[in-house]
């Protein structure tokens, strides 16, 4: 079987085909606008996304098959008779119902994490989708008329390429609006947030075929972290991925019962056609290229090789410490009044200290992950990684060190699509078999550890 696994993310929509032997070769890639029309404010363009879904597709030649993953929590509204976008998408990032949501009561707070185990953070889908009704006068209208259709951009493109206005259980588990004792619409959320359930997509399991594109049946769709998981081929409770994008992103199999997660999520790792849904421990650092792009955008470095090569002593154990906090902070903290830090310069800190300090900063977030995760589900056996950020020796060698543990780096980067294609039933294995491991070192002290916490604590509840 061949497949066309596209990948759907924030920052560019990539297609990689799976040859029937397991070969696997990118057919195109293809960013698009980031658009920020106010402070925390981010959007994309539907109709550029689904293009550039068509493109990259089209660049793939002849198939068997289509996967498609998806940016997670990011949403929008569009016309169900028409097609037409009614809204752009609101991405992941986006912060605007920060004060919203920090108006709601206790018990609203209580109850969504008993329902759809999720805090009320901006981050997630529903707050964003209440956005759009209240705020669009053209979603309200489609309201009033019964033409409107809302979802994450699964829903959206699969309702535009295939005419089937469908999303899967994982994608659901990132709204705020799933129930996840039944694997429905909880209308006890729908009400909270103010989101009418009706226009809502029904919800498949990740492999339960949406459709055809050009007689090639799509057959499955799922988030691209939830993707990334299988295509590390983390299967059984305890093993993790953290893959490391815009965000860095830890999943962790946990297996068929809601897990406990101490500050970090449950979520749904994948469903499949039968079978019971398998739950995951999930926890983000909401920047981590992000944060390298915002110091390559001030001029500390200019080449992704310049991320490598770092030699001596850690800037943490020189006591330079930044926090990368652009977007405040995630699990464990949800805290958006969190502000990026940098502490501990002196007259002899270069830029080439201050990047070091920035990657590593990033690794200490994510290891304050790992950390979270084993208190909530218990043993974490095996950690993965990927994404930009796991081609740098020196950045996989100082989480190995800080996190204590083994971490590995699979030779082949497209884990997303590996696991897109891995769902499809394709053959996979021998792409996933070759990684390099790093092993711990000792060189990060409790002192440094104890450091990076004093840090995180400054940079807390900042912002206005
Ligand atoms: O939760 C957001 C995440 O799924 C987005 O991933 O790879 O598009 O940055 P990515």
């Amino acid at each position: 079987m061949r497949v066309a696994a596209i990948d759907q993310g924030t920052t560019s929509t990539r297609c990689l085909v799976v040859e029937a032997d397991g070969a696997a070769w990118l057919a195109a890639s293809l960013t698009h606008g980031q658009r920020h029309p106010a402070p925390g404010w981010v959007e994309h363009d539907p109709r550029e996304l689904l293009r550039n879904i068509r493109a990259v597709l089209a660049a793939a030649g002849p198939v068997d098959a289509i996967a498609l993953a998806n940016q997670g929590e990011s949403c929008l509204a569009w016309d169900a008779v028409s097609g037409e976008a009614l809204s752009p998408v609101i991405v992941w990032q986006d912060s605007r119902t920060t004060d919203a949501l920090a108006a709601r009561s206790c018990e609203d707070v209580i109850r969504s994490r008993a329902i759809c185990g999720l805090p009320l953070d901006p981050y997630f889908s529903a707050s964003k989708l209440a956005w759009l009704v209240e705020n669009i006068p053209a979603v309200a209208t489609a309201r009033a008329n019964g033409r409107l259709r809302l979802g994450t951009t699964d829903a959206y493109f699969l309702d535009q390429l295939t005419g089937t206005f469908a999303t899967d259980l994982a994608t659901a588990s990132r709204t705020g609006l799933l129930d996840l004792s039944t694997g429905l619409w909880s209308d006890e959320l729908c009400a909270l947030h103010g989101v009418p359930r009706t226009f809502l997509p029904c919800i498949r399991p990740s492999d339960s075929g949406f459709g055809q594109i050009d007689g090639v049946p799509v057959k499955v769709s799922i988030v691209d972290q939830q993707a990334a998981l299988y295509g590390h081929g983390c299967r059984a409770p305890g093993e993790a991925k953290i893959t490391f994008g815009t965000g860095a992103f830890l999943l962790a199999v946990a297996g068929p019962a809601r897990p406990d997660t101490a500050g970090l999520l449950p979520t749904i790792a994948w469903q499949c056609k039968g079978e019971a849904p398998v739950f995951a421990v999930e926890g983000g650092v909401y920047d981590a290229g992000a944060a390298l792009e915002w110091l390559r955008r001030l001029g500390l470095f200019s080449q992704t090789q310049e991320l490598d090569g770092f030699k001596g002593p850690s800037a943490l154990s020189r006591g330079l410490v930044f926090v990368p906090a652009l977007s405040g902070l995630a699990a464990p903290y949800w805290d958006r009044k969190a502000a990026p830090l940098f502490i501990g310069m002196e007259a002899s800190t270069d830029r080439r200290d201050m990047v070091r300090a920035a990657l590593e900063g990033i690794a200490l977030l994510t290891v304050g992950l790992i950390e979270a995760a084993e208190a909530g589900r218990g043993n974490i056996t095996d950690i993965s990684i990927d994404g930009g950020l796991s081609r740098s020796r020196s950045f996989a060698t100082f989480l190995a060190a800080a996190s204590g543990r083994a971490i590995k780096v699979p030779e082949l980067h497209e884990m997303t699509a590996l696991g897109l294609a891995a769902l499809c039933g394709a053959e996979t294995g021998a792409a996933r078999a070759a990684f390099r491991r790093f092993e711990p070192d000792g060189s990060v002290s409790a002192q440094d550890h104890a450091r990076f916490r004093e840090a995180v604590k400054k940079c807390r509840n900042w912002r206005a």
